[in-house]
């Protein structure tokens, strides 16, 4: 594909809470050495900052508000290397993983003043070599000229079963059945929204990772960003 404003090439992964796209996408990146953009950790950190000041999820003047002054910082944690997400300086990672937050972080992404406040912060991140940006509508609304979109499904069950073995391994408590019925929840709330809902653009490559490993994926979008870029 040509790109067309010279800029550094980008690969979209977009789907549905707990396809593996963020595993997916991190695997990608590293084997590149592109940037990672989590765009979820941006919307769950401004959940976070709206929990945290008890701001409702329905203030949509308010939490747009939030999107737009929010202390937002990426790091990497100088004991383990991993890359992790500051509020205020502050180290949230795994707060941004609670059920709770992701709760939130699905409510507040319906207000597009949220969207639009956090749509330059994510442009900003399509720098040299190249970015991996994983989320919703990266390949639809953010990066709408990507080299490459990948869109990953995967069952409702498969996911809420991933998502119970991720938390579990956090040292997290969980229950399959609410993970499940929260995953539904959110799936009807991110693909049925009237702004930027979930949905594969026209030229996404659509994967369904259900029975699929992680090696697997990966190998696939490699291939399909070797042949693109
Ligand atoms: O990918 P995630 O579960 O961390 O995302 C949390 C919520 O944030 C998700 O339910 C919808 C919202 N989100 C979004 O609307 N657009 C994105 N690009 C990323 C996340």
């Amino acid at each position: 594909m040509v790109n067309h404003l010279e800029e550094p090439p980008v690969i979209t992964i977009d789907g549905p809470s707990g396809s593996g796209k963020g595993t997916i996408a991190r695997q990608v990146a590293e084997r590149l050495g592109f940037l990672l953009l989590d765009s979820g950790a941006l919307y769950r950190a401004v959940a976070l900052a709206s929990l945290n000041t008890r701001t409702s999820s329905d203030d949509a003047f308010a939490v747009a508000q939030i999107a737009l002054t929010a202390p937002i910082d990426f790091d990497s944690n100088p004991d383990t290397g991993e890359s992790c997400v500051l509020l205020g300086g502050q180290d949230v990672t795994l707060a941004l993983r609670r059920e709770e937050v992701g709760e939130q972080a699905s409510k507040i992404a319906t207000h597009v003043g949220v969207r639009d406040a956090l749509l330059a912060r994510q442009r900003r991140w399509r720098q040299p070599p190249g970015l991996v940006a994983d989320g919703r509508d990266m390949g639809t609304v953010v990066f709408p000229e990507a080299e490459l979109k990948v869109f990953l499904t995967a069952s409702a069950e498969i996911r809420a079963k991933r998502r119970y073995k991720q938390l579990i391994e956090k040292g997290m408590s969980a229950k399959i059945e609410s993970l499940l019925a929260d995953i539904r929840k959110r799936d009807d709330r991110d693909y049925n929204r009237p702004v930027a809902p979930l949905k594969a653009a026209e030229d996404a490559v659509s994967v369904d990772s259900s029975l699929l490993s992680i090696d697997q994926v990966v190998t696939k979008v490699l291939d399909l960003a070797e042949n693109r870029l």
